[in-house]
């Protein structure tokens, strides 16, 4: 803030301390006319959720309770971890916040728990429970919902203007989005175009191509077996996933191989075959299921374990 930096050579008359004292006020008014000083501050951080509801902050989020660990992550990758006073119990990175006070559930936290820890915000998603008892206890609630890379660019810039840093978040997207680019030009070649089953932790739904997953494996110039005209995370019968006979399987550790195989038609389909399955141990998956600022590794992890299976025109 340069108008508010003290001149570096020292005026030798009175009269000149006081000219400069005077130009200095006027300065100063005019930076806060501006808006960018207190009187801005006072003004507040006004925000908009993703369940249409506006909420302004008096000052940046200083204790923030993160119901989601998407969210958690995001808080942390925009540097501002040490403002986190309590999250869920599925939160597991960066390795600080398993240290923190668990509140419970994602949908079903504790509201005694959030409220003893004083929170000036709590980060949830809209479909959250505990988020209207918690505005009725005049909590502030920010309900931030993340299925696609545009969601997740809007989440990232929101959590960054509540913390107090606007433009963090947008700065945070580029990067990603970049990494996302630096993974691409490592698929290997014939796996551009081939179209994967990405299976969504507990085996019933899957990331079609308008989720985020879907995006990713967009930009990585791979197709997907479901179309995103079903939604971002359908139901899926192991029928359609048959007739779709994809190229690739993807997986949490949850889904075993062998398992799949029991699946009504599966042990024909061409990837159980060939062994074209990607299964992803659990702290590998978290970060594929979570839109948050791993994206970029979650990509990472993709085309390692395309790598992995060798060449698909063999
Ligand atoms: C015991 C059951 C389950 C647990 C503990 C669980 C936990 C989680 C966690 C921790 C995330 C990361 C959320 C984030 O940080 O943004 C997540 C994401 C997700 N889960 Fe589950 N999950 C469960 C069951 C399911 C089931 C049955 C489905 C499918 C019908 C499902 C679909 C999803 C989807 C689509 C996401 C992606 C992001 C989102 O929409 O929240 N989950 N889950």
């Amino acid at each position: 803030m340069t108008s508010h930096a003290l001149p570096q050579r020292q005026p030798s008359s009175t009269a000149a301390t006081a000219a400069t004292a005077v130009r200095h006020i006027a300065r100063a008014a005019a930076f806060v006319a501006l808006g960018f000083g207190s009187a801005a501050h006072a003004a507040g951080i006004r925000l908009e959720d993703d369940r249409g509801t506006t909420l302004e902050l008096q000052a940046p989020a200083k204790r923030i309770v993160s119901l989601m660990p998407s969210l958690t992550e995001t808080v942390c990758a925009l540097d501002a971890c040490d403002r986190l006073v309590g999250v869920d119990r599925h939160a597991n990175w960066p390795a600080q916040v398993k240290g923190l006070p668990q509140v419970g559930g994602m949908d079903d936290a504790n509201i005694e728990r959030i409220v003893a820890l004083k929170p000036d915000l709590v980060l949830l998603r809209p479909r959250s429970r505990v988020a209207e008892p918690l505005e009725r206890l005049g909590i502030k609630v920010l309900a931030l919902d993340a299925k696609t890379h545009a969601d997740m660019r809007r989440v990232m810039e929101t959590v960054a203007r509540a913390t107090g840093k606007p433009g963090a978040g947008e700065a945070f997207w580029r990067r990603l989005d970049a990494g996302l680019d630096a993974a691409r030009a490592r698929v290997p070649a014939g796996w551009q175009g081939r179209r994967v089953y990405f299976e969504v932790h507990g085996g019933v739904a899957a990331a079609s191509e308008s989720s985020f997953i879907g995006e990713t494996l967009g930009r990585l110039g791979l197709g997907n077996a479901v179309p995103g005209t079903l939604g971002p995370f359908p139901k899926m019968s192991p029928e359609f996933v048959v007739r779709a006979d994809p190229d690739v399987l993807m997986v949490s550790a949850l889904g075993e191989i062998s398992a799949m195989a029991a699946r009504p038609g599966w042990s024909a389909m061409s990837a159980i075959q060939r062994g074209r399955v990607c299964s992803f141990a659990s702290a590998r998956f978290d970060l594929m299921m979570r839109p948050g600022p791993r994206l970029d590794e979650a990509a990472d992890a993709i085309v390692g374990c395309l790598a992995s299976l060798g060449d698909p025109r063999r």
